[in-house]
């Protein structure tokens, strides 16, 4: 009994740590809670516990990232602070002009996946692509990254083409600070009844001019608090495919915490957020409407310890190629390349195989290097997409 509870005790402490962490990581500045206490808590706890709960938790770190970036931004405000993140469209907007954080919640942008757009581009002779909600105008996809991630980019000119090859050419490379953060959020209109169960906006689409309430049904999170990142998806939990061909694995919030695939396709899950889950989100102050979340899984290695790949997609941002996704071999492809012509030609890795679906498992090192070469036929941008597709060639001097 005694153990029991000794045990139970100094897990709980560990938790409360490694929640301090996450929160210094998510803000810089302002809103951090003062770590002192949590400090004091963990001083009897053996050394040897829990140190990286990145790595050896990966579910609940995935869920204590969540409570901190979905949390309100400001009191009274329906909006969440990873909304108040820079947005890809703003910082890669002009190659001469160097972007600034933006300050208030930005201007919502949605955009068509752009992963799908690719998918199309790249493989015209595919039967005909299942179409996204987010496809539809004006639903559709945001990129944002953190204060931690914005200042580095800014610092290190990674929002204009020469500045990734300089960085990249660099004895370090690219490598973003460990309190960095990404999001990728897909939207889809929904109808005023729906309401209670999404996190929603009012959204404007500038073409289309009127305004329509978007609900959000998936959410990406990654975190470079491992070398390689930490990879977390979330869907909402009526998307009526979040479990087919892969199931979803959550240790740490659902019931059940391993969901098989259904038998058929797009049939829906019923699954719910523990108590303990369910208490922190009150406790953290999040609105109601997060209960209606699920973490479909965390990854963070290419394989498993008996060499597997791993494999996660969502069924929203990964549709059509979820049985071979994998999110840090596919976020390994991420590279760039400057080669000759005026304006000298950009180029990166292709985002899919031929046959339309990711790469899984181990990162082949032909893609980058050739046979004998010393320089490599692509330069690895750490990990984020963005990166390889939204630098323009800078102009000015
Ligand atoms: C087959 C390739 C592929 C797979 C698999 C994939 N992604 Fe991505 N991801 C992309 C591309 C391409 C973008 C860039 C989209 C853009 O900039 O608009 C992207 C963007 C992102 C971003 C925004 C930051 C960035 O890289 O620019 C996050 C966060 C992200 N993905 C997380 C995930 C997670 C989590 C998974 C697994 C559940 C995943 N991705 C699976 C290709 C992939």
């Amino acid at each position: 009994m005694w153990t029991r509870h000794g045990v139970w005790l100094a897990g709980g402490v560990l938790a409360l740590a490694a929640l301090g962490a996450v929160r210094a990581q998510v803000e810089k500045g302002g809103n951090v809670e003062k770590a002192g206490q949590v400090e004091k808590a963990a001083a009897g706890a053996e050394p040897s516990e829990d140190k990286v709960p990145a790595a050896n938790d990966p579910d609940k770190f995935a869920w204590d990232l969540f409570l901190e970036i979905c949390r309100p931004a400001g009191a009274g405000t329906r909006d969440v602070r990873w909304e108040m993140w820079a947005e890809e469209d703003n910082i890669f907007a002009d190659p001469n002009t160097e972007p600034r954080w933006p300050g208030q919640k930005p201007q919502r942008q949605l955009r068509p996946s752009r992963q799908h757009e690719l998918r199309k581009l790249q493989m015209p002779n595919l039967k005909a692509l299942p179409d996204l909600p987010g496809d539809r105008a004006p639903g559709g996809e945001e990129v944002r990254i953190n204060r931690h991630a914005f200042d580095y980019v800014v610092k290190n000119g990674l929002w204009y083409q020469q500045g990734v090859i300089k960085t990249a050419q660099a004895p370090t490379g690219i490598k973003f600070p460990t309190d960095s953060l990404a999001i990728k959020a897909l939207w889809k209109v929904i109808t005023p009844a729906e309401k209670p169960r999404y996190h929603w906006d009012e959204y404007t689409d500038p073409k289309a001019k009127k305004p329509v309430t978007v609900g959000l049904i998936a959410l990406h999170v990654t975190s470079k608090v491992l070398p390689n990142w930490h990879w977390a998806t979330f869907e909402q939990e009526d998307n009526p495919a979040f479990a087919d061909e892969i199931g979803a694995h959550d240790s740490y919030g659902m019931i059940p915490a391993v969901v098989r695939p259904n038998a058929e396709p797009n049939k829906g899950y019923k699954t719910a957020l523990k108590p303990v889950l369910l208490e922190r989100m009150k406790k953290d102050g999040l609105s109601p409407e997060w209960t209606h979340y699920r973490l479909k899984g965390a990854q963070i290695d290419f394989t498993d310890s008996t060499g597997r790949p791993t494999i996660l997609g969502n069924s929203i941002t990964e549709a059509g190629f979820v049985a071979t996704s994998s999110c840090v071999t596919c976020h390994a492809r991420a590279s760039a390349m400057l080669g000759g012509g005026n304006p000298p030609q950009w180029t990166t890795l292709s985002v899919f195989r031929p046959d339309g679906q990711s790469d899984n498992g181990p990162v082949n090192p032909n893609w980058f290097w050739a046979p004998g070469s010393p320089t490599p036929k692509f330069y690895q941008v750490d990990f984020l997409w963005e990166l390889g597709f939204r630098p323009k060639y800078r102009t000015a001097k």
